[in-house]
């Protein structure tokens, strides 16, 4: 059986509080793309982890398994692994062999572009961990995987074809002197063999490596439940998201087959479940069209959303921008996905809001238009046609949470309902606060002989 977490809006939907209450069911979770710009966060008994690429499995001593079709920051993997140590846990990290290696100089060209771009307002806003820079090479047969590591031969050879490469384009396309860089040697062959020669070892001496596909297809013979966990979200999918302010992998659901080698026929039989946020938060550029800051009192309440609801980025701490839910964003998500369930989580931020708000569709032209459009500058043009709900009050959500779903407000439930109508898929969980213990399950996708006409 396998369970794929999919965040269904722009990231940072809560998908680790879910992968971390299901994981629970899981013998593996499996991360298929992405690589250290994720950042989940999982609450146990007031204990916080942040987690950017040890999957959050983790936290309940599953096995993580990094796909191939992540890019791995050694660094970070290695400094994570060893907080996670401290903070008693001993996390099963395996990273696949054909997984791309995020180095040095990838991050640094992440930043030299964001910059060059800010000058004509082409500015992502990205995480600045090198993620686009390192699917480019993937792409462009220059980069370098995990297995390259374990061998420091293999290792100079792919360097020394790669790095002269980048020096150039630094030099020559962007204009800097190398010397002028923070970080000079992040373009040095040798003190790069150095480093990551060592990662390489400690990965062979650790036996981290696996032959990802292999790997889990015995153990899905042998009977293991899998839960592929997502990072990133829809709408910033490098082909169905608002490109080009996106990341530069695959977040949706047909990823995870690719991004990890299981078979696409034995994923289908498993639940696809969109992670959906009750309002819209957003870090980086783009549009967003039910952003609250069109007046003093939107801001206002952006405000509070973003204090309430603790909307700081967890890998680059920028304030999130905020918007009402959005339906089209939300449609076109569960086509794309095929979502069978559905989790809303944040329903105690909007608790005791004089208004909440939902975009039921666009505007454009005088046109209404169920779906976002395909291009930036008309999404950019679109106005929300927005529906009003009524605000359900502040409770004592810690109670709800443990009493279940029918202790919910009627008002919330009514905003659930709707949700489930438009999207076509039931809500399996409702999130009420940040801790394991303030989701409210409906259904557990892991168990097979729920129906939805039970609910
Ligand atoms: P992810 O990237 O999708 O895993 O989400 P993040 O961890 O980046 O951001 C979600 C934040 O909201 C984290 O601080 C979570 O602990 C918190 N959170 C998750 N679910 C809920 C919820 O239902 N209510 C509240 N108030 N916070 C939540
Ligand atoms: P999780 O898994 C929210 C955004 C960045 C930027 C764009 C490209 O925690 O939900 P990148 O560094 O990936 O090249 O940046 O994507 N972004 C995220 N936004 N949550 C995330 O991850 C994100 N990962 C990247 O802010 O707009
Ligand atoms: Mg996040």
């Amino acid at each position: 059986m396998t369970v794929t977490i999919v965040g269904s809006q722009l990231g940072d939907e809560g998908k680790g509080a879910l992968v971390d209450r299901w994981g629970g069911d899981a013998d593996i979770v499996v991360r298929y793309q992405g690589g250290d710009n994720a950042g989940h966060t999982v609450v146990e008994g007031g204990e916080e982890y942040k987690l950017s690429l040890v999957p959050s499995g983790a936290v309940r001593g599953k096995i993580g398994v990094l796909g191939n079709g992540c890019v791995v920051n050694p660094r970070t993997l290695f400094d994570e692994i060893d907080s996670l140590h401290e903070q008693g846990l001993n996390p099963d990290v395996r990273v696949a062999e054909r997984a791309h290696v995020i180095l040095p100089y990838h991050r640094v060209l992440d930043g030299i572009e964001e910059t060059a771009k800010a000058d004509s307002d082409r500015k992502v806003g990205t995480t600045g961990r090198g993620i686009g820079p390192t699917y480019e090479d993937k792409a462009g047969r220059r980069g370098v995987r995990i297995a390259d590591l374990t061998d420091e031969n293999r290792l100079r050879n792919r360097l020394e074809y790669v790095i002269p490469q980048k020096r150039a384009i630094v030099e020559n396309l962007y204009d800097v002197a190398l010397s002028e860089l923070e970080t000079p040697e992040a373009f040095d062959v040798e003190a790069l063999v150095k480093e990551y020669a060592a990662y390489g070892d400690r990965i062979t001496e650790t036996g981290m490596a696996v032959a990802c596909s292999q790997f889990l297809k015995r153990r899905h013979v042998q009977g293991d439940s899998i839960l592929f966990e997502g990072a990133q979200g829809s709408m910033i999918d490098v082909d169905h998201g608002n490109y080009p302010y996106v990341t530069s992998s695959n977040p949706t659901a047909g990823a995870a087959v690719v991004g990890s080698g299981f078979g696409a026929a034995v994923s289908e039989s498993g639940e696809v479940v969109g992670i959906i946020k009750a309002y819209l938060s957003r870090v980086g550029e783009g549009p967003l069209p039910t952003e609250l800051d069109a007046t003093s009192r939107e801001r206002d309440l952006a405000e509070s959303i973003r204090d309430d609801g603790g909307e700081f980025g967890t890998v680059t701490g920028r304030p999130r921008r905020i918007g009402w839910l959005d339906i089209p964003m939300l449609r076109h998500a569960a086509n794309v996905n095929g979502f069978t369930g559905l989790v809303v989580n944040h329903v105690d931020v909007l608790a005791g809001l004089e208004q909440v708000k939902i975009a039921e569709a666009y505007e454009l032209d005088g046109q209404r238009l169920e779906t976002p459009p395909v291009t930036t500058e008309e999404w950019l043009a679109c106005d929300p046609v927005l529906r009003s709900f009524e605000p359900w009050p502040a409770v004592n959500w810690r109670e709800i949470a443990h009493e279940g779903y029918e202790a919910l407000p009627a008002q919330t439930k009514s905003y659930l309902e709707y949700l489930e109508s438009e999207l076509e898929a039931s809500v399996y969980a409702v999130g009420v606060g940040p801790d394991r213990t303030e989701t409210i399950e409906r259904v557990n996708p892991f168990n097979q002989h729920w129906s939805v006409s039970s609910l």
